[in-house]
């Protein structure tokens, strides 16, 4: 049976110390607790930090991941990360696609595919996120628009980058709003995905994929999401920065 991945994205939050202590503490819990059989875990704390994370986390069950990633080898780019620097201080997962890069940031697939292309091309591993608006939802295009996501940007890649992938299904509306999707909704979503896959791929990718849902997972619903068929796993934002309730998420 596939781990369930859970993975904390930390966003703009957490200083050097909290960063530090704290993955100190989730480490001891986790070792004691004997989390690690049952979930693999992935953090991802800001720039500044991931070297940091990753000297603590070294030889652990723990892997650390970039919230981004610039989409051009090096450059003239004031300001912003690129994959080999990443890989230089032995950072090996990055996020992509998410809903704020894409409103704040301006993330369009065309970047993406570039993004994605640039961190396979270094060996990354990606987390790829894709969900829809509110009113995408209301209208009853969320099925079309979460295909046609997944149509501009992985699928545009061959079946042996599968393994690569980590997919995230995160209703832009669920996310930091308290409002969850509920499991059956969340499942809903997920085989969909997962048919799409099975379409593009066949049934080996289809199945070996991970869907990771995202978009309010606190303590208290984490257990419901998680135990659905097709959900692999969450992808976790404010509740993933306060130790005890990552914890309880974990164990979910
Ligand atoms: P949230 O964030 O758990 O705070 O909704 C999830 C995410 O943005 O990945």
């Amino acid at each position: 049976m596939k781990k369930k991945i859970v993975i904390a994205n930390w966003k703009m939050n957490h200083d050097f110390y909290e960063t530090t202590s704290f993955l100190r503490n989730l480490l001891k819990i986790i070792l004691e607790r004997k989390i690690n059989h049952k979930k693999k875990v992935i953090i991802a704390p800001s720039f500044p930090f991931l070297q940091i994370s990753n000297q603590i986390l070294q030889g652990t069950c723990l892997s650390i991941s970039a919230q981004n990633v610039h989409q051009i080898e090096n450059g003239s780019y004031t300001g912003e990360v690129s994959v080999s620097m990443l890989r230089s201080i032995g950072v090996q997962q990055v996020i992509l696609g998410h809903s704020e890069r894409k409103k704040y940031f301006f993330e369009t697939n065309e970047i993406l595919l570039k993004k994605i292309h640039i961190s396979l091309k270094y060996g990354f591993s990606i987390i790829f996120c894709i969900g829809e608006t509110f009113f995408e939802r209301e209208k009853k295009k969320h099925f079309s628009v979460i295909k046609n996501q997944l149509e501009k940007t992985i699928f545009q890649f061959p079946s042996e980058k599968m393994n690569f992938f980590i997919i995230a299904y995160e209703p832009i509306w669920a996310i930091g709003t308290g409002k969850t999707a509920t499991p059956e909704q969340a499942q809903k979503m997920h085989q969909y995905i997962r048919s799409l896959f099975m379409e593009k791929y066949g049934k080996k990718i289809s199945k070996r994929i991970s869907i990771l849902y995202g978009g309010s997972i606190s303590e208290t619903n984490a257990r419901n999401l998680f135990s659905q068929e097709d959900i692999d796993g969450g992808l976790v934002g404010n509740s993933s920065l306060r130790i005890e309730k990552f914890v309880k998420i974990l164990l979910s």
